[in-house]
């Protein structure tokens, strides 16, 4: 079984290609939260995986609050975790364990996978071009395999690439990341809106409604910036911070 949760499909992707090499069940966290389903039983002896991104050098908190409320009965045979990030994951790996070690589970191997940049919500993060974000998926894509093949083999190890300053990435900036930027008040559309509604249809939480021919966000934004990435005519912003950038196309840059 893995759980996952992905805000532009990168993660997803991923966890996808992971599923069909391995034939494992997938199970999309901000469903399994919809239902209220929290208590899983696992085979004797069955795989159980975890594949999301990295959001601040750390997994996203509604993944660490899933895992908190996580109640699996049944040993796993092995436990893993694919982590997808633009670059690094700082100190993400030892924040999982740490958050599985509080349902009795722990970790016996850490991956991860190097996807295009997603995050536009501050100024001077910049997006990848269409050229380095197809790049990125082909490498990992290639890698997947391999991957796949550690887990079969239920290989012990921690691949995921931390970067530089990765304990005050972590512990020092994330705290300031959740305080003042994971929120949605500064998102706004310009006068390019139709009212279309695809913002709402693609955000993973449910957070978007349309009013009046317009988004409305709800306040519980976790700035996974699909609504942005969407937007068939690129009209959403988040304050200034998005002015200028691009979008991010997933559907191209994972054309095969
Ligand atoms: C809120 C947010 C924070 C992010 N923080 C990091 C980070 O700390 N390090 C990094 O390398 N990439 C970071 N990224 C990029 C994503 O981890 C990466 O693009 C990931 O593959 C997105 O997966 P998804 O499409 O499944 O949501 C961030 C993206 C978002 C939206």
């Amino acid at each position: 079984m893995i759980f996952y949760y992905s805000g532009c499909g990168n993660s997803r992707f991923v966890a996808g290609r992971l599923a069909d090499s391995l034939g494992e069940k997938l199970v999309f966290i901000p469903d399994a939260e919809r239902k209220g389903e929290y208590s899983w039983t696992l085979q004797e002896g069955e795989r159980l995986g975890f594949v999301c991104p990295v959001y601040c050098w750390a997994p996203p908190r509604l993944v660490l609050d899933f895992l908190r409320k996580l109640s699996v009965s049944g040993r796993p045979g092995y436990c893993f975790l694919v982590l997808t990030y633009g670059d690094s994951a700082g100190f993400s790996t030892r924040v999982f364990r740490k958050a599985l070690s509080g349902i009795g589970l722990s970790l016996d191997a850490a991956f991860g996978v190097v996807m295009p940049e997603t995050y536009v919500n501050l100024r001077g993060m910049e997006l990848d071009s269409a050229s380095e974000a197809r790049a990125k998926v082909i490498k990992a894509a290639g890698e997947l395999p391999r991957i796949a093949g550690q887990i079969m083999e239920e290989k012990r190890t921690d691949e995921v690439f931390m970067g530089k300053a990765a304990w005050l990435n972590t512990y020092f900036v994330r705290p300031f990341f959740y305080r003042f930027l994971v929120t949605d008040r500064p998102w706004h559309v310009t006068d390019a809106c139709t009212g279309c509604g695809l913002c709402a249809k693609v955000c993973p939480l449910d957070n978007i409604r349309i009013e009046n021919g317009r988004p409305k966000w709800l306040g519980h934004c976790t700035t996974c910036d699909a609504c942005y990435h969407n937007c068939p005519v690129n009209a959403i912003r988040f304050g200034k911070a998005t002015e200028g950038k691009g979008q991010y196309d997933f559907r191209k840059a994972t054309e095969f």
